[in-house]
């Protein structure tokens, strides 16, 4: 895992260390052996630290990410490290047919998706609510509320199909629970079990 830096109610990833590939093993690894988490937005910042994580506990992971050069930092830096565990696609999570990919591709490699980690999420720079842009409004809303929604949709029918007891986690925002002038708003702060 890196170091990270607090700045108010932000955290930023500073410094991701490429994970040790065999390091891992002694500690945690049985923990989610035969286990695979889908991460979205996972190539930098919080989502490559979650990856990581479950890495270094012994799952498999899928992850996306629109951003080219988080993509190929992610490859170079922890796929190298865990070949036969990862599965790194360029998706947008705001395209339905790239999500009906994204699952099959993840089915295809790993069978089947035991956690999920909806972490993809922009922000709408904080302009005041009355500057906000139509445009703004409907990209927020895309990525951080009805991606999410549609990723959950596809992950709910695949562990049925598998019957997986899994796990959904819905990263959101202080700003899901706060009053702010703008921000994550629609997606509530909270983790969901299913079955
Ligand atoms: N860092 C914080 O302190 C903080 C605070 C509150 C909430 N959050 C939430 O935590 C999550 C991760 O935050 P972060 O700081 O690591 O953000 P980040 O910007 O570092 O990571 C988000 C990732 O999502 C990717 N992405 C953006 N649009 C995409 C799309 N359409 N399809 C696929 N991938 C896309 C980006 O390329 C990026 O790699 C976000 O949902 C964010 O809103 C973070």
């Amino acid at each position: 895992m890196g170091k990270y830096l607090v700045e108010g109610d932000r955290i930023t990833v500073v410094d991701s260390q490429p994970p040790q590939s065999n390091a891992h093993q002694s500690v945690n690894m049985v923990a989610h052996t035969q286990k695979t988490a889908l991460i979205t937005g996972a190539c930098g910042g919080l989502g490559r630290a979650t990856a990581e994580r479950f890495l270094q506990e012994g799952a498999n992971v899928v992850v996306c990410d629109v951003n080219d050069t988080l993509i190929s930092d992610f490859k170079e830096k922890v796929s190298a490290a865990y070949p036969e565990c990862t599965l790194v696609l360029k998706i947008d999570v705001t395209d339905d047919k790239a999500l009906d990919k994204l699952f099959e591709e993840a089915e295809k490699m790993f069978g089947h998706i035991d956690f999920v980690v909806n972490n993809c999420g922009v922000m709408d720079h904080f302009d005041p609510v009355g500057d906000m842009s139509r445009e703004m409004w409907d990209r927020v809303i895309a990525i951080n509320l009805t991606a999410p929604a549609m990723v959950t949709k596809r992950a709910v029918t695949m562990m049925l199909k598998h019957e997986t007891k899994g796990s959904i986690v819905n990263i959101a925002s202080i700003a899901g629970i706060r009053g702010f002038a703008s921000g994550k708003f629609p997606v509530p702060l909270t983790e969901r079990r299913f079955f």
